[in-house]
């Protein structure tokens, strides 16, 4: 049988739930894991860029159909890729993230960030600055990723991006630098074709050049968010984690 007729026996089967449960099943998800995986969602499922497993909270449902779907589709639009592999290897690596969602325990809540979601909203909204980029909610900004839903993600992770924006920069969010007619524009690319390019600034203004007027497009090689752990003391910054945590039904 051809992959694609798997894939298409799996889809109608996958409402029964996950027939792939047994000690063997888990111990060879975890070794796809940790090869597919792990990169993005570390092997705890507690540090990396990808969505923080350690939690039960799920941005794209929590039913073993909508997990299966997920690994097995990838999420269009962010990072998280499709597995393009047979239903039996997407199965065997879901029942090895549930027993990372069972292992959660006190340590991978919230509440152990040590801050406190209240003040760290004022620093959000205020001191911080952040909604010039983001947008958590209604409203913000649109250079930065949208963080209404940053609760999926790691404390760890939310913690870095605070303290060293550029260590990972989300590639979609890249950083870009652009010469033309004297003038020089940072921004984040909205899009680009081959003869015009138009970058989103900080100040929330689109600027568009044409190519041929171009004299450099570079890649900035880091982030275009400043590090906060000059401008921001511990507390606060553990209380804007706590926050960010909170979003999106986050505990
Ligand atoms: C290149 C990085 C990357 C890789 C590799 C990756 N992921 Fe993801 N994953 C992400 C990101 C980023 C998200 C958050 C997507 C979003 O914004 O909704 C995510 C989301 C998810 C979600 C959904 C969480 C939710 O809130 O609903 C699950 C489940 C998941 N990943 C499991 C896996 C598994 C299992 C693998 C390996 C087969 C994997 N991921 C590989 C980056 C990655
Ligand atoms: C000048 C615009 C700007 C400001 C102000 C800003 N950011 Fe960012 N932020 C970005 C950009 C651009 C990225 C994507 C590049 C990267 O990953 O560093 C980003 C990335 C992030 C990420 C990682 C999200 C992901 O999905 O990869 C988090 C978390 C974050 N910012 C939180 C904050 C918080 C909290 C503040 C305020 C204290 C803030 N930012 C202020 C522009 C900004």
């Amino acid at each position: 049988m051809t992959r694609l007729l798997l894939l298409a026996a799996g889809l109608s089967a996958q409402d029964a739930g996950n027939p792939f449960t047994g000690a063997r099943d888990i111990e060879q998800g975890k070794r796809h894991y940790r090869f597919y995986c792990v990169n993005c969602h570390g092997m705890n499922g507690d540090t990396g860029r990808g969505a923080r497993l350690t939690s039960k909270i799920r941005r794209h449902g929590t039913t073993d159909a909508e997990m299966f779907r997920t690994i097995l589709n990838g999420v269009p639009g962010t990072e998280m890729p499709a597995l393009r592999r047979e239903e039996e290897v997407v199965w065997k690596i879901l029942a090895y993230v549930r027993t990372i969602e069972a292992s959660a325990g006190a340590a991978d809540s919230c509440e152990a960030t040590g801050g406190d979601p209240q003040r760290g909203r004022v620093v959000f909204e205020g001191k911080g600055g952040c909604l010039a980029c983001h947008t958590a909610g209604a409203r913000g900004g649109q250079m930065g990723p949208d963080l209404s839903y940053a609760g999926t993600r790691s404390p760890a992770f939310l913690r870095e991006s605070l303290l060293d924006p550029s260590k990972e920069v989300a590639p979609a969010f890249a950083g870009v630098r652009v010469v033309a007619n004297g003038r020089t524009v940072e921004g984040v690319r909205l899009n680009e074709d081959e003869y015009t390019v138009h970058l989103l600034d900080a100040g929330g203004r689109i600027h568009s050049f044409r190519r041929a007027e171009a004299s450099k497009v570079e890649r900035l090689g880091k982030s275009l968010m400043q590090a906060y752990d000059k401008t921001l003391a511990a507390a606060e910054i553990a209380d804007v984690v706590a926050y960010l945590c909170s979003l999106g039904g986050g505990k």
